[in-house]
């Protein structure tokens, strides 16, 4: 007989939830414009738009939070921090920003000149904006696989070095800013890279004098990944691998949102004390004092003890990803295209194959998202053309090979039971998926369109 696992907590607290009509959710939607983003959370039943800050904090953070330090500066709040991220992570220059935006635009700024490029695992939208903001060209490095949602590579997220040395060799080493290295890449699907290929990366680059800078929100689910997948990990502790591969990186931007088990913040972790003084000249000027940054004290607190929580035994990630696995296969058993394998913080689905009698430029996986609100409340996000946006050079749209609804679950928040009725109203909707019509725009803004975009059904 296999033996279950269950979640390594017990609830203590509860938040009700309510179920809403069809019809109510119908109007909606339209008074959305089609975004999810645009819903109110009364609105939505089950919330799977994000596992950004909408983590379930723990008994340990919530007291620690009472013993949040305002002092405006050298608060002991600041100091818990710095040793959470150094005992953890290793990095000794730790900058505190109100999330993990306001550290990639701290590095954007100090490391990248007009004209450089900037090399990385597919882009993140937040984290190219920040690299184009500043003047810099993003370029996708990531190897094919990743593009490929049938795929079943067991390391989506890895650096194709060939990629990245033909990049280096067009540009010259001296015009690419630094390396922008995603663990568990967010829009590939939640997929890791493998230490073999991120110690080969660094290697690469340090021959090169390129610095690498990860972007470790989601490092510990991509420890978890290489502790099941890659060979000669099966024995070692998560919080070993998650140290291994900070080690093999100059710093790193973190969204604490996620991983980190918090609400709200993040931080930017160097390892050059002159790099970090250059950040600290920035965050005073665009987030807070340098021993606070974005954050409150409290918020400092609740996050040094969620550094040390997600890392304390093993079986907090295993239970994470196994709840998103668990929905994953479901989904499979029932004939639902999703990304495979099942990445680490939620389940995509391939709207572009879902939906084939719809053309890219009829917004496939926004109209997806919005039918399984429709269906059950569900409330998922769109990764696709729109959240992909315009080209800055010629402003036409991009076309990603990747058109996909996420289902990104919260941390510590939702019961097997809630995933069975994701499962339930995905299959649902499946079914009757030639129903699900097209979408145009009515309002496009400029930057990071998808957020607040606004959509209508395309006329029959
Ligand atoms: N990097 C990655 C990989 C992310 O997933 C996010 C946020 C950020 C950086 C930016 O961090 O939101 O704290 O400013 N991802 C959220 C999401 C928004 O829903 O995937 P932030």
């Amino acid at each position: 007989m296999t033996r279950s696992w269950a979640e390594p907590w017990k609830i203590k607290m509860v938040e009700p939830l309510t179920m809403t009509t069809r019809e109510h959710r119908e109007s909606e939607i339209g008074e959305a414009g089609y975004n999810t983003f645009l819903l109110r959370s009364d609105d939505v039943y089950i919330d799977l738009l994000t596992d950004s800050g909408t983590t379930a904090m723990s008994d340990r953070q919530w007291s620690a939070m009472m013993l949040g330090d305002e002092s405006y500066a050298g608060a002991n709040s600041f100091y818990k921090l710095v040793d959470a991220v150094r005992d953890v992570y290793g990095y000794d220059e730790l900058i505190p920003t109100h999330q993990g935006r306001g550290a990639e635009h701290l590095l954007s700024q100090i490391l990248i000149s007009p004209g450089d490029v900037v090399p990385g695992n597919m882009y993140f939208t937040t984290t190219r904006f920040h690299q184009e903001y500043a003047g810099g060209r993003f370029v996708d490095v990531i190897i094919d696989e990743a593009h490929d949602p049938r795929s079943m590579h067991p390391f989506k997220g890895n650096i194709d070095l060939a990629k990245l040395a033909s990049i280096v060799h067009e540009v010259g080493a001296d015009r690419i800013a630094y390396v922008s290295f995603e663990t568990n890449v967010n829009l590939a699907g939640g997929q890791p890279a493998s230490m073999e290929n991120i110690k080969a990366v660094y290697a690469f680059c340090r021959t090169l004098d390129i610095l690498v800078m990860l972007d470790a929100t989601r490092a510990l689910e991509n420890a978890y990944f290489i502790q099941q997948r890659e060979g000669g990990y099966a024995d070692r502790s998560i919080a070993s691998i998650l140290r291994e591969i900070a080690n093999n990186s100059d710093g790193a931007t973190v969204s604490s949102k996620k991983d980190n088990l918090v609400n709200i913040g993040g931080f930017l972790a160097l390892r050059d004390p002159d790099l970090a003084r250059k950040a600290r000249a920035l965050l005073v000027a665009f987030e807070g004092l340098h021993t606070y940054g974005g954050m409150s004290g409290r918020d400092m607190e609740a996050l040094a003890e969620g550094i040390r929580e997600m890392v304390h035994t093993d079986d907090h990630v295993r239970s994470r990803v196994g709840q998103v696995e668990y929905l994953g296969n479901t989904l499979l058993k029932y004939g639902v295209p999703v990304v495979t394998p099942i990445g680490g913080h939620g389940v995509f689905l391939d709207a572009a194959a879902m939906l084939p009698h719809l053309t890219q430029d009829e917004l496939p996986a926004q109209a997806l998202a919005a039918a399984i609100y429709v269906d059950s409340g569900v409330r998922g996000m769109e990764r696709g053309i729109v959240s992909a946006g315009r080209d800055p050079e010629t402003g036409d749209n991009r076309h990603p090979n990747l058109e996909l609804v996420r289902l990104t679950i919260p941390r510590r928040v939702y019961t097997q039971s809630h995933m069975d009725v994701v499962a339930e109203s995905v299959i649902e909707v499946c079914e009757h998926r030639e129903t699900i019509r097209g979408l145009q725009f009515v309002y496009e803004p400029d930057s990071l369109r998808f957020f607040q975009a606004r959509f209508e059904q395309i006329p029959v």
